[in-house]
């Protein structure tokens, strides 16, 4: 039973379809819901009537039913709303169907009544097993039905349910909730903001928040020592599958806390998250910290349920007479590959593909190398002497896979190409978890063209103190208290410890770009100005609500735990927007557009 039993009765009916059970039997109920289904047998007619508790199994007998029910339910079309008054009554052994929760009864109709009749649907709700569902674009243009789909119900119940978690357990540690401003300034987060304009004041603009970041420091910075939300933020970036424009965040800030201190509610969260869906999990996660995810992973959020590491075969490579490695170590990089156990039995074809995929994630190629029995195949085997192939140390039927070259360019290729291996060999079991928390991010990126520095994770995060003292004029070599915490390859949330020292903040600034003080206090001056008013050491995290939904839910995207959620094109097509607005409305809020959108 869903629980709702006994609090959901209404002047209308006495309870859930989907909550009746054979301790129901005996008594008269009133039902509201949906025909699910209908068969008409020629006499009696059964109908599946659902509501959001599930499903019970409806009896029209004219011994029982009056006339007009009978015809009633003979024409009555499937999604059409109806009230359903019968008696209660344990089906026959042979009737009793074990995959319904309701199976073992059923609702001998005395009365029904169609109240909200349906057109017949565009979509079916009812699908047989193993039946494909209709293309995504045609059930998000008609969501208010495929939302009836009691996968989706569920996945929408699930959510609820790991919301009321997530409150529960914040708020039993003293966390506020308190809420932030959604019509805002810009947060760098990294992404682009979407931006709203004043009618007020022509030609300024608010940002819809990226995160509610400086909002909730700000609340430490006021004393309210714990705070969270969950909170919506806007990002305008690429979208893929686990990403949205418009997501929810587990949103967390606490004071006088250190990096452990935030890394022990996070697991606690996750691990109650995770119960909530029936899960066990154990805590504290692994710890890795980037620069050895970097190094055996080539990405900061490693999928753990299988090995093939990336090891370093520099020193095999190096003393070869072999061009393309000779170039790429003369040019400082280094020649890193994966060994792919049985790979040698793929074909040519199988490992061109591969070689795509390192291409178009940076590198200049794929160097390749087969060991069947004691030979070596592939354009490297004739460079290679008995020493490299003792470094090498390939087993019997395996297959080595390389890049040469700078880190920048090996790692995402042979990331993607470690990912590609696993998903053939079948290698990332769905039923394991392996939660991972990486730790000591770098604070700033170097953009490869302009050598400008950019945050890793953002401006407001500390640096690491002890980098910080012993280097203070090296920032591209700093760490971050910066961690991300990971499960099977995806970001569950990231946060960071953060620098609470305004001199320090003003620093990191100048570093990023921003080195003019009025300039740094037009962008920033809200939160320097609150710094200097006395802050306490502080951090927090923030998890990706729709993410940790997905996962649990065990749906492939988020847009399956998301009630109305964009395409990746970035459109609701449900709402159908964005739109086009009258130009009146444009001219009220002083904005001209430059460009008629393509295709009008
Ligand atoms: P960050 O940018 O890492 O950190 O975001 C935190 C988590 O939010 C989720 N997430 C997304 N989910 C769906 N769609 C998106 N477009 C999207 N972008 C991010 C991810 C990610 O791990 N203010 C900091 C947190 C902090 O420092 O406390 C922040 O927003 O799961």
């Amino acid at each position: 039973m869903t629980g709702s039993d006994g609090v959901t009765a209404t002047s209308y009916r006495t309870t859930l379809c989907g909550d009746l059970r054979p301790g129901h039997v005996g008594q008269r109920v009133t039902l509201g819901g949906w025909v699910h289904r209908s068969r008409d047998l020629g006499g009696l007619v059964f109908l599946d009537l659902r509501d959001r508790a599930g499903m019970v199994q409806v009896k029209v007998d004219p011994a029982v039913a009056d006339a007009a029910t009978v015809q009633v339910a003979e024409k009555v079309g499937v999604e059409s709303v109806v009230l359903v008054e019968g008696d209660v009554v344990a089906r026959p052994a042979d009737g009793v169907n074990p995959e319904l929760a309701t199976g073992a009864i059923e609702v001998l109709a005395r009365s029904l009544r169609v109240v909200g009749p349906a057109a017949t649907p565009v979509l079916p709700v009812a699908r047989g097993k193993g039946t494909p569902l209709p293309a995504e674009e045609l059930r998000l243009r008609h969501r208010y039905l495929d939302l009836r789909r009691p996968e989706l119900q569920q996945n929408l119940l699930l959510r609820h349910r790991l919301l009321q978690a997530t409150r529960r357990y914040l708020s039993d540690r003293a966390f506020l909730e308190l809420e932030t401003p959604i019509l805002t300034k810009p947060t760098p987060e990294g992404a682009r903001d979407f931006l709203v304009p004043s009618r007020v004041h022509p030609g300024e603009f608010y940002a819809l928040p990226q995160s509610p970041q400086i909002y909730k420091q700000l609340f430490m910075v006021c004393g309210f020592d714990r705070y969270f939300q969950v909170a919506r933020c806007f990002r305008d970036e690429d979208l893929r599958a686990d990403r949205q424009p418009e997501f929810t965040q587990i949103d967390i800030e606490a004071s006088f806390v250190r990096q452990d201190d935030i890394l022990a509610l996070a697991e606690g969260l996750v691990q109650h998250l995770w119960a909530e869906a029936g899960i066990a999990v154990p805590t504290p996660f692994r710890r890795m910290t980037y620069a050895a995810a970097m190094e055996h992973y080539g990405c900061d959020r490693p999928d753990l349920r299988y090995g093939l590491e990336i090891a370093d075969a520099t020193a095999a490579f190096a003393p070869l007479d072999f061009g393309v490695t000779r170039a790429a170590l003369a040019a400082g990089g280094r020649v890193r590959g994966i060994v792919v156990p049985g790979g040698a039995a793929w074909s040519r074809k199988q490992v061109d593909e591969l070689e795509a995929l390192a291409k178009g994630a940076g590198a200049g190629g794929l160097l390749r190398l087969k060991r069947v029995g004691s030979e070596y195949e592939g354009p490297v085997a004739r460079f290679l002497d008995d020493a490299a192939r003792a470094a090498l140390a390939l087993p019997d039927g395996s297959l080595w896979l390389g890049v040469a070259g700078p880190d920048r360019a090996s790692s995402p290729a042979l990331d993607r190409v470690r990912q590609e291996c696993a998903a053939r060999l079948g290698l990332a079991d769905p039923a394991r978890r392996e939660f991972l928390v990486v730790v000591d991010f770098p604070m700033f990126e170097r953009d490869p063209d302009t050598g400008a520095l950019a945050a890793v994770h953002h401006p407001f995060t500390s640096p690491n103190p002890d980098d910080y003292a012993a280097r203070p004029d090296d920032p591209a070599s700093w760490r971050a208290v910066a961690y991300d915490v990971v499960l099977n390859g995806t970001e569950l949330g990231g946060g960071s410890i953060r620098t609470s020292d305004p001199a320090v903040q003003s620093r990191m600034f100048a570093l990023l770009g921003i080195g003019d003080v009025a300039e740094q206090e037009r962008r920033f001056g809200f939160l320097l100005e609150g710094l200097r008013a006395g802050a306490p050491p502080h951090g927090g995290i923030a998890f990706g609500f729709d993410r940790i939904a997905m996962l649990l839910a065990g749906a492939p995207s988020l847009r399956d735990v998301i009630a109305f959620p964009k395409t990746t094109a970035a459109r609701a097509l449900f709402e159908g927007a964005p739109s086009t607005v009258p130009p009146e409305d444009l001219e009220a809020l002083h904005v001209r557009v430059a460009a008629e959108p393509p295709g009008r």
